[in-house]
């Protein structure tokens, strides 16, 4: 089997990663990969952009290809998955349709009023003025959501009135039309991503990503810094309330709205001090980093469960299998991340980190010819991705660092407390 996947980030290397463990897999193409893909063996990167989806084509009837995973939202939400299926070809991922769960706000929100899932309440605004009349009104804190994909940029949750408005002034300013303006929950947030053929749910292990730059959750809001799972604070009663009251309505709202929605559905969720899971946003696709910490404790090969979906069948698959254990994930990003960061410095260690047994996923890195064979660069914001798996969250998290010590880059910036501190903690 040959499979083509669409993304160039740590998610799309612990994909390929993950699916090059069974010899089923005869060969995967890249487009475009990074540095980690490059350096796979029967995996290859392609020099085509993620919206090239007639270049995808062409590579897919050539090299006879069976199944095409998309990584990222972007290609998605552009109808990636509508233009292949066109060509009879088979996609793990929504149709464009399917994908405004994650690329339309105020669409995910009319979906989730109407299916009667638990969501924090929200209004939405077409004009600056009117909205910041409303928000005047409120009491904050407040949140502000752009309607519209913002690379993680588009949520600003405001301690003040007037923090809220500028909030809406500069969502207006760049270019977007719409805003929500949302009541604020509190509690513990946590990812939990669920595959779907459009009739079968499937939850994976639950996670939780640490979103802010600086240790102790300060500072502002990345890709995410790290992540660990599976995250205790859903338990198995737990888990079976957000399959009843989150995953399930929600795919039949789906489909009647005529969706067939066949890939992830990722819900980041607030689990509120009385326990209850409200929904903060949905996401149409895997979660970066959870899926660096969730794929290397999946024992069921990848590649059943993503043509599985793919092809509709997903009720005839086995119960999911799980390593035992806890996987930890540690990004090490550039200075800078996740505003200007320099790029093209030389990456030293990884193959003593990885000799001590963990995974280092690549993300921003490139395989450069050199004088004295390739040279492994930095490329982006977030580098790498050091996973490392243990039998508690200690051992997981004393093996992760212990491998981080051994990377080196200039300007390689990490944060310490992932897996032991900060959010979502809570006693094991
Ligand atoms: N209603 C809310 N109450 C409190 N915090 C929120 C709320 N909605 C979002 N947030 C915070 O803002 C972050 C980003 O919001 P989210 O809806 O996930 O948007 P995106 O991931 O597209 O930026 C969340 O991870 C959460 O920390
Ligand atoms: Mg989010």
């Amino acid at each position: 089997m040959k499979v083509l996947l669409v993304g160039n980030g740590g998610r799309e290397h612990a994909i390929v990663w993950k699916l090059l463990q069974s010899k089923r897999i005869r060969q995967i193409m890249c487009v475009p990969g990074n540095g980690g893909t490059a350096a796979l063996e029967r995996c290859q990167n392609l020099p085509l952009t993620i919206d090239d989806f007639q270049g995808m084509v062409r590579f897919v009837e050539v090299h006879n290809i069976s199944l095409v995973v998309v990584g990222p939202e972007l290609p998605l939400a552009l109808g990636i998955t509508d233009y292949l299926k066109t060509q009879e070809i088979k996609v793990f991922g929504p149709t464009k349709e399917g994908a405004q769960i994650e690329a339309s706000k105020s669409w995910a929100k009319s979906l989730m009023q109407q299916a009667k899932i638990p969501t924090a309440s929200a209004a939405v605004f077409q004009d600056a003025k009117t909205a910041k009349a409303y928000v005047a009104a409120q009491v904050a804190p407040i949140v502000v959501k752009a309607d519209g994909l913002a690379a993680g940029k588009g949520v600003t949750v405001a301690s003040t009135t007037e923090e809220a408005q500028a909030a809406i002034d500069y969502l207006f300013e760049n270019k977007f039309r719409q805003v929500l303006i949302e009541e604020y929950l509190t509690g513990q947030e946590v990812s939990v991503l669920a595959l779907t053929d459009g009739l079968t749910i499937r939850p994976l292990l639950p996670a939780q990503d640490y979103k802010r730059l600086g240790e102790g959750d300060i500072g502002v809001n990345t890709g995410g810094m790290g992540a660990y799972a599976p995250a205790p604070i859903v338990t198995p009663a737990l888990m079976k309330r957000i399959e009843q009251e989150i995953f399930t309505p929600t795919l039949a709202a789906l489909r009647q709205r005529r969706i067939d929605y066949r890939g992830v559905l990722y819900a980041g969720l607030m689990i509120t001090p009385a326990g209850d899971p409200k929904v903060l946003e949905f996401n149409c696709r895997f979660g970066d980093p959870e899926t660096q910490a969730i794929l290397p404790l999946l024992e069921t090969p990848l590649e059943d469960l993503l043509l599985a979906c793919a092809e509709q069948r997903l009720a005839e698959q086995p119960p999911i299998v799980w390593k035992p254990g806890v996987a930890v994930c540690v990004v090490l990003a550039a200075t800078g991340y996740p505003e200007s960061y320099q790029k093209g410095k030389l990456i030293t260690g990884i193959e003593k980190a990885e000799a001590m047994g963990v995974n280092v996923f690549h993300a921003g890195t490139r395989l450069k010819p050199g004088l004295s064979g390739h040279q492994l660069t930095t490329d982006g914001g977030r580098v790498l991705a050091v996973t490392a798996l243990g039998e508690n969250f200690q051992q997981a998290h004393a093996q992760a660092y212990a491998a981080v010590e051994c990377i080196e880059f200039e300007g390689m910036y990490y944060r310490r407390d992932i897996g032991v501190a900060g959010v979502g903690w809570v006693e094991r």
